[in-house]
């Protein structure tokens, strides 16, 4: 019997886990908004919203299990599916803590993961106590809904909190401040859980990020001691074990020295970890594929080299990036937008210098 997968978002990252379940003769279905959405190229899509319980039921009916490719799915959802005899991974509490920024950096304090210094806050006087106890400058960010940079303002100094809080100050359920981290690099983990516990992890990510949104990743990140490689693993292990998690998790860390500082999750296959489809033995989408069918766990090992660019705002010249030694090209189907995702370019390669070659010929 074909093994069937319901997939709750359908986005270019339901897209890519779709693209990873075709080789494995999975099939699957995706509940999204719209009816435009790009994983319609890769199985059946179920146009609804993604609290509707008929779309719900829809979508997940006849389904070996069900997942999700963006974390603002409802958590009430996971439950409504779980009443109705499905299984949901990653489960609802992974989905609550990473919607709430506050609830997930007091959960990485709780497991020993180092955080920049942060405070809720709920009132302009909760505020102004918050900057005075973190200091400045720091960075006002909404607890919910944040996502590439947007719900977010940086206080540089005193005379802008009133302006951040004119900005942000009436968002639902409350913001946090945190403490500008002069980071020297931002790094990413990745990891996935099997249902028997197992648990691999791809090498660690360096991550270049411009007006919040991530623009280049490089893997495995160059210069990463073999301590500090321990240390990431043992944090994403850590959140792995306290969720008895299921699926692929992502971890977002700010690299200071020799320190490691968590700055966010996402409970869900993650744009630093695309180059993981042609540079790794096995991508991130098919082992999230693997873990929540309950297959076995492919091999997470690096292939050489890789970058991936991602392509914002404005769709790439597919005869050019084609026609660099290495480049792998991915585009969404999505319409252009300024600041949207419309696809990503990774480039392979053997070493650095015929990486090097190949980024600046995509540069032009
Ligand atoms: N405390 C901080 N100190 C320094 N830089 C920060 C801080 N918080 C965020 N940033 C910068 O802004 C980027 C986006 O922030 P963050 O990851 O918190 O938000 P997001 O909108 O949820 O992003 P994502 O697209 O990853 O979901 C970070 O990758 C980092 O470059
Ligand atoms: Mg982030």
């Amino acid at each position: 019997m074909r093994r069937r997968l319901a997939i709750l978002g359908g986005g270019q990252l339901g897209r890519m886990l779709g693209l990873a379940a075709i080789p494995l003769d999975i099939d699957c279905s995706f509940l999204d908004p719209s009816p435009e959405a790009p994983a319609a190229a890769a199985g059946r899509l179920v146009v609804g919203p993604l609290d509707d319980r008929e779309a719900l039921l829809d979508t997940a009916t006849g389904a070996d299990a069900v997942t999700y490719e963006w974390e603002g799915v409802p958590a009430g959802v996971a439950r409504l599916l779980a009443e109705a005899g499905h299984r949901v991974d990653p489960g609802a509490r992974a989905l609550e803590v990473s919607q709430d920024r506050w609830s997930e950096k007091s959960t990485f304090s709780e497991l020993g993961i180092e955080i920049p210094a942060c405070a809720p806050v709920a009132t302009r006087a909760e505020l102004r106590d918050a900057a005075a106890q973190i200091g400045l400058p720091a960075v006002l960010k909404t607890r919910r809904g944040g996502y590439d940079g947007k719900g977010q303002v940086v206080i540089e100094h005193g005379d802008d909190l009133g302006s951040a809080w004119s900005e942000l100050g009436s968002a639902d359920g409350g913001l946090v401040l945190e403490e500008r981290i002069a980071f020297d690099r931002e790094l990413s983990i990745i990891a996935v859980r099997g249902r028997d516990g197992e648990i691999r992890s791809w090498p660690l990510v360096e991550n270049h990020h411009s007006g919040g949104i991530l623009r280049l990743s490089r893997a495995p990140a160059p210069e990463v001691s073999a301590g500090l490689r321990a240390r990431a693993e043992a944090h994403v292990t850590a959140l792995l074990q306290h969720f008895d998690y299921v699926g692929v998790l992502a971890l977002e860390l700010f690299q200071v020295g020799d320190r490691l500082l968590a700055n966010e999750m996402a409970p869900r296959v993650h744009n630093s970890g695309h180059w993981t489809i042609e540079g790794a033995d096995t991508s991130q989408f098919e082992n999230h594929v693997r873990a929540v069918l309950d297959l076995p766990l492919g091999s997470t090992a690096a292939r050489g080299v890789s970058a991936m660019r991602n392509c914002i705002g404005e769709p790439p010249d597919p005869a050019r990036v084609l026609s660099v030694p290495g480049a792998h090209l991915h585009l969404y189907g999505k319409t252009p937008r300024p600041g949207r995702k419309l696809g990503h370019i990774t480039v392979t390669a053997r070493d650095l210098d015929d990486l090097e070659a190949s980024l600046a010929q995509l540069r032009g």
